[in-house]
């Protein structure tokens, strides 16, 4: 094989250049260096949604779209959802390899002794109408905590950010709860840190008078889809997390943004839309017909393709699996019979098999989250709990970066080029 390079030959001036590529990719600034002439800025790339564009390094999570494989920190998704418990892969997402025992207990302790907020959250959450949004109530909240935590714009010291980052991570299921608990007119419960991680989140949340048991496969449920969904690389989100970052406001203003990018209908947003869509279509006989309209341009197949994966999202196989257990315990739901018949009917159409389109980790998830007994508009809230992690390692990643810069893209300029007032 030749030189790790690319020869460029610009028609215009018939000028050659030569791009160095590494790992894979040639350095976008290197084109600038591509002119007609010594006034022209130089060559930019044009990239909308960065559907070809590498925006940092990372070491974190690994994704083959092709061959739908998914790896935390190099183990496969499959094993860790198999073997590892939720707060386990979280200390390797961001500690970068999987703990002894006693780095998990200590880890454990570090992240329940951190898992209730101060009580003024709750005021804030209060503040908002039954009605609102749990994510914007999650949001505002997280945003707040930077007015409770002001040494958290300290950004010099790994420690004083891994003290920042992990109340963050310990604080997500108190907040997401309280939300719940708003909406559903309940009064707010302390959370318990003796108690495992899902089993507290799930009492905090349902439990209504003074018994109540947490059903163990509904746990062992949330912690795997937990597992499911902490890190998937540069998705929307984590992007929003590096690119708010990069001006340096505290983490948990960045994880604002982070849970706005994730409330859209298009990312995390995407499990309510998928049973909203199944309530829709509401019978197997109007399946065909839904069809028509996706094929038509006129709706998406909520739930269904992906920008990387362009085979099965290993996470949608697991949870489809699981779906299967949470079927003998829980109200087996009609709709899980409707989606898996239209998985099928899609999976043999040309219109989503030619574009590649399969289902991804919304397409099922939602359906068990309802089976647990949470609405719709919690399903983004629930995956914003289990992806704090992802955004904080990613933030912590980028802090450390030696290429870090803020972001600032270029455009495309196509508007009027100089006029005067008259
Ligand atoms: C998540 O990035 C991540 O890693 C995200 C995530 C994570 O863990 O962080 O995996 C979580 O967000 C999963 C995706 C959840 N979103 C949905 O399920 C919403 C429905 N899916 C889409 O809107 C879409 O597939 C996206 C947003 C997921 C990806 O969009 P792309 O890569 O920008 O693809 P595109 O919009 O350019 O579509 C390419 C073609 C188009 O058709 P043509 O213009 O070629 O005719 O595929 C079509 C699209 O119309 N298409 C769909 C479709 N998704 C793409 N057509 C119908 N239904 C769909 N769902």
């Amino acid at each position: 094989m030749g030189r790790e390079s690319l020869t460029i030959r610009d028609n215009r001036t018939d000028e050659k250049y030569e791009l160095l590529i590494t790992d894979g990719s040639v350095r976008a600034i290197d084109l600038r260096a591509i002119k007609i002439d010594e006034n022209d800025f130089g060559l930019i790339t044009y990239d909308p949604g960065f559907s070809n564009t590498g925006s940092c390094r990372s070491t974190i999570t690994y994704i083959d779209g092709q061959k739908g494989i998914l790896r935390y920190r190099g183990y496969p998704i499959e094993e860790l959802a198999e073997k590892s418990s939720f707060l386990e892969v979280a200390y390797l997402i961001f500690n970068g390899d999987l703990p002894d025992q006693d780095s998990l207990r200590e880890w454990v302790l570090k992240i329940r002794s951190n898992s209730e907020p101060p009580k003024m959250i709750r005021k804030l959450i209060s503040s908002f109408p039954r009605t609102a949004d749990p994510m914007v109530m999650v949001m505002s909240a997280v945003t707040a905590l930077s007015t409770f935590y002001s040494q958290a714009s300290n950004l010099s010291n790994e420690a004083d950010r891994e003290v920042q980052l992990l109340k963050l991570f310990g604080h997500m299921p108190s907040i997401a709860a309280a939300a719940y608990r708003h909406m559903a007119g309940l009064p707010f419960l302390d959370s318990d840190p003796e108690m495992d991680f899902a089993e507290d989140f799930l009492r905090m949340v349902f439990q209504d008078g003074t018994e109540f048991t947490v059903n163990p496969i509904f746990s062992h449920a949330i912690d795997v889809l937990f597992t499911l969904h902490a890190d998937h690389e540069q998705n929307c989100s984590a992007n929003a997390m590096r690119s708010v970052g990069s001006s340096l406001p505290d983490p948990y203003l960045a994880a604002g943004s982070a849970i706005a990018a994730l409330s859209g209908p298009l990312h995390g947003g995407a499990n309510a839309a998928v049973v909203k869509m199944l309530e829709e279509i509401g019978s197997k006989d109007r399946v065909d017909s839904y069809i028509k309209r996706v094929k038509n341009g006129e709706v998406r197949l909520m739930g269904f393709g992906h920008r990387v994966y362009k085979n099965y999202d290993p996470r949608a196989k697991i949870i489809k699996k699981m779906a299967d257990q949470i079927l003998e315990v829980a109200d087996p739901s009609p709709l899980f019979d409707l989606a898996r018949y239209l998985e099928e009917i899609a999976l043999n159409e040309d219109y989503f098999v030619s574009r590649k389109l399969y289902p991804n980790v919304d397409f099922y998830s939602g359906l068990i989250y309802r089976a647990m007994g949470f609405p719709s508009s919690m399903f983004p809230v629930l995956f914003a709990i289990a992806r704090t992690i992802g955004w904080i390692s990613q933030w912590e990643e980028f802090m450390k970066d030696p290429d870090r810069r803020i972001a600032r893209p270029r455009q495309i300029y196509g508007g009027h080029v100089l006029r005067h007032l008259t």
